[in-house]
């Protein structure tokens, strides 16, 4: 076995704080990365950092530069929220660092494609944790539509509805804040949910999204999207914040993907087979979930440690691939925007070559 990856987290408290108690102790005990320092603008957030990654005072830093210049490390990993998520990428990147990233990419596409370019013109690595589409739940989905057993795919519906209306129901403030919320904090994982069923890009994405009088949002917190893939396959999504209810929320997302020979169910992490026998009845028998022994951040970062180790040749969620997905996030911003669709490629071709 290779020697444990060395790492500098940046953001150790919200996400970060689940980082350091869960996600990065794992890695230490299977001997893939360990840590060298954690960085975080409020000093009280370090704490975290001490608790659980065991880091002494005199590794960990308020200032991102004192740190990567004191401190050598192979890859960093950002927590931050999405507007710092560059300066940390300039500041890994300077020190020839590879990076694993919280999603999104970057808070804005232009952020996203300048992030692309550096890194990959600097030949580094860079993956992100797109936690939800790696969640056990979605991945048996994805599984048994893949295998083809019920026909070929032809849509795909999902349903995200949440009662977090009021002022720091969803968490840090910034979300609150924001001018789109739901799209760019919640949605992106969705988006790469449809990707990874699909197995397609997206074509074309069409929004509609809005604030109710009762949403304690700086942007849309609502939303109703439809998407054409690049393979014909169809997706729509209903995303909310504000309604009465929770139906559906973080881990118990509901999506029905419509194949030819059987419709496949997941609510709330139950799986069903669902069919009509010709007198009208409806049939329906459980599908079990796949196995595996993690899932989420847990596995992808896993997966980062044995790509830098070169023991896997690429990573699922790679800076390469995940491009695709803030295409579909920022078009579909713009989609609610304009009150247009947008042609998701065209949207990517134009950006990057800016
Ligand atoms: N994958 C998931 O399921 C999931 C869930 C929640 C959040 N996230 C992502 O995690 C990231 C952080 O979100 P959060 O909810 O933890 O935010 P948060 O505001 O709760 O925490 C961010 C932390 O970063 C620190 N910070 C802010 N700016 C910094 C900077 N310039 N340098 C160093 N530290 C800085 C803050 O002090 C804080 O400790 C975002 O990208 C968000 O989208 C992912």
């Amino acid at each position: 076995m290779s020697t444990p990856h060395r790492y500098i987290i940046v953001g150790t408290a919200g996400m970060g704080e689940h980082w350091c108690k869960a996600t990065l102790p794992r890695l230490a005990e299977l001997g893939k990365a360990i840590p060298a320092a954690a960085v975080d603008i409020n000093a009280d957030h370090l704490q975290n950092a001490k608790a659980y990654l065991g880091l002494s005072t005199d590794l960990c830093f308020t200032d991102i530069n004192i740190a990567f210049d004191k401190i050598k490390a192979d890859f960093a990993i950002i927590v931050t929220p999405p507007n710092f998520h560059e300066l940390v990428v300039d500041t890994a990147l300077a020190h020839d660092m590879d990076i694993l990233s919280e999603k999104p990419i970057a808070d804005n596409m232009a952020a996203c494609c300048r992030i692309y370019k550096k890194v990959t013109s600097a030949g580094k690595k860079m993956a992100v944790t797109m936690s939800h589409r790696f969640d056990q739940d979605k991945q048996s989905l994805e599984a048994i539509v893949h295998s083809g057993a019920y026909g070929k795919l032809d849509y795909v519906i999902g349903r995200f509805t949440m009662a977090l209306r009021k002022f720091g129901a969803w968490g840090a403030s910034f979300r609150h804040e924001m001018i789109d919320p739901l799209l760019i904090e919640g949605t992106v994982h969705h988006f790469d949910i449809f990707r990874g069923l699909t197995k397609s890009d997206c074509e074309t994405v069409y929004t509609v999204g809005w604030n109710p009088a009762w949403g304690e949002y700086g942007g849309d917190s609502q939303a109703l999207i439809t998407m054409q893939m690049k393979n014909g396959v169809k997706c729509f999504w209903e995303g909310a914040k504000c309604n009465a209810v929770t139906l559906n929320g973080w881990t118990k997302d509901y999506m029905r993907a419509e194949c030819e020979n059987g419709t496949i169910e997941l609510d709330a992490r139950k799986l069903r087979l669902l069919n009509s026998r010709i007198d009208g009845e409806i049939t329906g028998k459980e599908l079990p979930l796949a196995s595996g022994e993690v899932w989420r951040n847990e596995w992808i970062a896993e997966m980062f440690c044995d790509w830098l180790s070169g023991e896997r040749e690429d990573h699922p969620s790679r800076l390469e691939d995940n491009i695709q997905c803030a295409a579909l996030l920022f078009a579909a911003v713009e989609s609610a925007h304009t009150g247009q669709p947008i042609n998701v490629q065209h949207y990517l071709k134009q950006h990057l070559d800016n």
